[in-house]
């Protein structure tokens, strides 16, 4: 008999690639620094995470295909419910992302807690049964439907499953699961692309929707190889203002809903509770606006809301002036500060810019130019601009104002939250926009200025 040496291969930590030697840089995703070596498996032609069917199929006819309509299993939570497309599709495998303490347990045990009717099977890894219960009891609600099973072998935790058939399985998390066929660690590469794709093969096979718990790295990445991501159909990810007590849950992929929503929600002593209206918290508590300040109206998926951006501008002591922006794109600012230097005559070369997004959000909607660069002259001049005023617009590199999406909505919302004007771009189409507020169009940074500062 031969011997069996141990083999180990390299794995890329970001996309999977499997290379039998160490490489800088992954030929597959040219990623550098993201090999690790891992014990080869005896049975590495692991079935591809597509081929769970376990029965040969034939190419059919999509217009025979009967359509099902859409069912979906609520979650009793509105937001989660929201953000997944109006509920949980059956089969389908939902991957929660997000820092250590951040709440992702906590939410998916709120789940069971409070949808007594559904038949929910929670696998812990993490946590042992008591530590669960007694996170239960401090979320409160009705648990007699949920039962906790602490296991980290996937083998056992999908016998047990196919056994009892829940309505929803829950795994936290996909680090400490392992699968008993492959002899390296859990939470390696190898590890967990298996650990999903049977998990991926039992929710497919089983139409049971699986929600699994994913860590995240200290760039911000679900830990474990982009694969898998690749293969859960929903991928949500928490994110928080420095353990503020604000949470927002993003849609990264969906493939049963539209991406780019966001979900707010509250951590408190009893778990986490819904912000089903994020304006609220996002905009200035004080009455009279201070400077600096500038409300933008955004939208972010099929919502639209409001938030406030913040700006400190103050002389450089350094020769080279700073400029630094949390939770928007620093080179978008330094382009609009260009902007309003060339095109507007405003010398802010020698000025240190401080920028800040409210309530921790990270803003990549360009309808927020306007509102970055009032925020900015309003602490230039030292000049508040009045709290009941917002804004829609993005700007150009020639300084013209321009129209972004939907403008209609973002009046709507702004004047349902009691604003009473909001500057858009004189481009932008307004006709069927029958709000009480009124709503100023302006072409171009100056004109802008001499409208808002006069
Ligand atoms: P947790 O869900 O354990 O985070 P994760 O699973 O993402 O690591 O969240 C734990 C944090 O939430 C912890 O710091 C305590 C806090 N928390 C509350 O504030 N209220 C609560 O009701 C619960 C259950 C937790
Ligand atoms: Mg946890």
């Amino acid at each position: 008999m031969a011997t069996t040496k141990t083999k180990t291969v390299w794995y890329c930590t970001s996309c999977g690639n499997e290379s039998p030697k160490w490489m800088g840089r992954c030929p597959a995703c040219g990623e550098w620094n993201t090999m690790v070596e891992e014990p080869r498996q005896a049975s590495s032609k692991s079935v591809p995470a597509a081929a769970y069917r376990s029965e040969r199929s034939k190419p059919v006819q999509l217009n025979s295909v009967e359509a099902t309509g859409e069912t979906r299993v609520s979650l009793c939570n509105n937001e989660l419910d929201r953000i997944l497309g109006g509920g949980i599709v059956p089969g389908a495998l939902v991957l929660i992302g997000g820092e250590p303490g951040i709440g992702k347990s906590t939410l998916s045990l709120q789940i069971p807690t409070h949808c007594p009717g559904l038949k929910t099977l929670y696998v812990t890894g993490e946590e042992s049964v008591r530590q669960v219960k007694m996170r239960a009891d401090r979320l409160g609600g009705n648990s007699e439907n949920c039962f906790i099973y602490s296991e980290t072998l996937i083998d056992n935790v999908l016998e047990e499953a196919k056994a009892m058939q829940p309505d929803l399985m829950i795994v936290d998390s996909v680090q400490t699961m392992y699968a008993g066929n492959m002899d390296s660690a859990p939470g390696s590469v190898s590890q967990i692309k298996e650990v999903a794709a049977q998990l991926l093969r039992f929710a497919k096979e089983s139409e049971i929707p699986v929600i699994l718990i994913g860590h995240i790295t200290k760039d911000g990445y679900i830990a474990g190889p982009k694969v898998l991501e690749h293969i859960v159909d929903v991928v949500l990810q928490f994110e928080g203002e420095n353990k503020g007590s604000y949470r927002i849950l993003r849609s990264i992929k969906n493939r049963f809903g539209s991406t780019s929503e966001l979900a707010v929600f509250e951590m408190t002593g009893s778990g986490l509770r819904e912000v089903s209206n994020p304006s609220e918290l996002l905009i200035p508590m004080h009455e009279q606006g201070l400077s600096g300040t500038a409300v933008a109206a955004m939208l972010d998926g099929t919502r639209s809301f409001l938030f406030e951006v913040q700006a400190l501008v103050s002389s450089a002591v350094y020769g080279t002036a700073q400029r630094s922006a949390t939770g928007f794109d620093v080179r978008r600012l330094n382009m609009l500060l260009a902007v309003l230097e060339k095109r507007a005559g405003f010398h802010l070369s020698a000025k240190d810019v401080f920028l800040n997004m409210a309530g921790g959000l990270k803003i990549t909607d360009p309808a927020c130019d306007l509102a970055v660069i009032c925020a900015v002259l309003s602490s230039n001049f030292d000049f508040s601009i009045p709290a009941d005023v917002c804004f829609a617009a993005e700007v150009g590199l020639s300084g013209e104002i321009r129209p972004v999406a939907q403008v209609d909505r973002r009046i709507g919302e702004a004047a349902r939250l009691g604003f009473k004007k909001i500057y858009v771009s004189s481009f932008a189409s307004t006709e069927h926009c029958k709000d009480d507020i009124e709503v100023v169009k302006v072409a171009d940074v100056p004109s802008l200025v001499k409208k808002l500062f006069r």
